[in-house]
């Protein structure tokens, strides 16, 4: 197994990819992870961090001249177009998150590249899933989201088999944070809710009250993600989609935990479009093979996140950080 040196974040301007950085900026050192994203101006903090470029995950050159720049060895692919955004606009989700992809595992192969890290989604799923996702079952995605992720999955297992590149990825749930809103999923409510408590004390969820999906804390996302990419290669049994769990929770438990901090708070309801992608999708997930293949072991529940995602809110509300 190559050992990893050189680190390119693509979507690193996104909601994973911000905070993804510069963990791994603490790990590898500064200079050895390299921020990219296509347009969003990044964060002071991811700015002044270490080293930020704007390229198109679209365009193969733009993507060759960082690996060149900065001897890179290792690829974490985090741009992608999500679900909300993917079904307002099909054609753009296929050919960001497909070109995108097979761009980057081409350029894996060309370069050797020790790693390439390719993340999917709980969007991978559909009709025919059960309600608690098994590692392997039906795969019939409803969104163009979840046929690009479906699709990207397999590609990037046939790079494995085909060229022996070492392409991992794990199948992410909903991600709630406190630093970098998310960019159009489905599970943006779970995050919107947060920040809304915080600023107004009311928020008007987009799907119904008993909608549940499966759920993470970014702190467990990002440990997810480092402890995939330095697994032994030879531990693992299966390579781009990994499922992993964490928690499992309806909207209404969201806002009753919300409640027990800020009692005032009040919740209401009013599914759009997004309600029927979250309906498709599984209200949690079985992830023994990554648990037995990798140690996958999250730390968070909804009570602990709930507790820290307000604490951080209040924090940078009275910054004047969330207008
Ligand atoms: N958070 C994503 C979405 O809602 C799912 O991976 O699109």
């Amino acid at each position: 197994m190559k050992e990893i040196k050189k680190i390119l974040v693509t979507g690193a301007v996104g909601q994973i990819g911000s905070e993804l950085t510069l963990a791994l900026r603490d790990k590898y050192g500064a200079e050895h992870v390299i921020a990219t994203g296509r347009k969003t101006e990044p964060s002071k903090e991811l700015k002044e961090s270490g080293p930020f470029h704007f390229i198109d995950v679209n365009s193969v050159d733009s993507v060759e001249e960082m690996i060149k720049k900065y001897e890179i060895d290792t690829i974490i692919h985090m741009a992608a177009i999500l679900s909300g955004v993917g079904e307002k606009n099909p054609m753009l989700a296929w050919d960001v998150n497909m070109n995108g992809t097979l761009n980057i595992l081409n350029l894996g192969v060309k370069y050797d590249m020790a790693r390439v890290i390719i993340p999917s989604s709980i969007a991978v799923w559909g009709p025919g899933t059960p309600s608690v996702a098994p590692q392997d079952t039906a795969l019939h995605p409803t969104t163009m989201y979840g046929v690009t992720k479906v699709a990207g999955e397999i590609l990037a297992d046939y790079y494995v088999l085909k060229y022996g590149l070492d392409s991992r990825g794990l199948r992410y749930p909903g991600i709630i944070s406190s630093e970098t809103l998310p960019g159009g999923g489905t599970t943006d409510y779970a995050v919107a809710i947060y920040y809304e408590a915080v600023k107004n004390k009311k928020y008007t969820c987009f799907v119904r009250e008993d909608t549940r999906l499966p759920m993470m804390y970014m702190p467990d996302c990002i440990k997810a993600t480092i402890d995939l990419m330095e697994a032994p290669f030879d531990k693992l049994n299966r390579h781009n989609d990994y499922n992993v769990g964490s928690m499992s929770f309806t909207a209404k438990d969201l806002a009753n935990a919300i409640k027990k901090h800020i009692p005032d708070f009040v919740d209401s309801y009013e599914p759009d479009f997004r309600q029927a992608i979250a309906d498709s999708w599984p209200d949690d997930v079985e992830d023994d093979a990554a648990r037995k293949d990798w140690g996958w072991d999250p730390s968070h529940n909804i009570e602990s996140m709930t507790k820290d995602m307000l604490e951080k809110l209040q924090a940078r509300h009275a910054k004047g950080e969330l207008e």
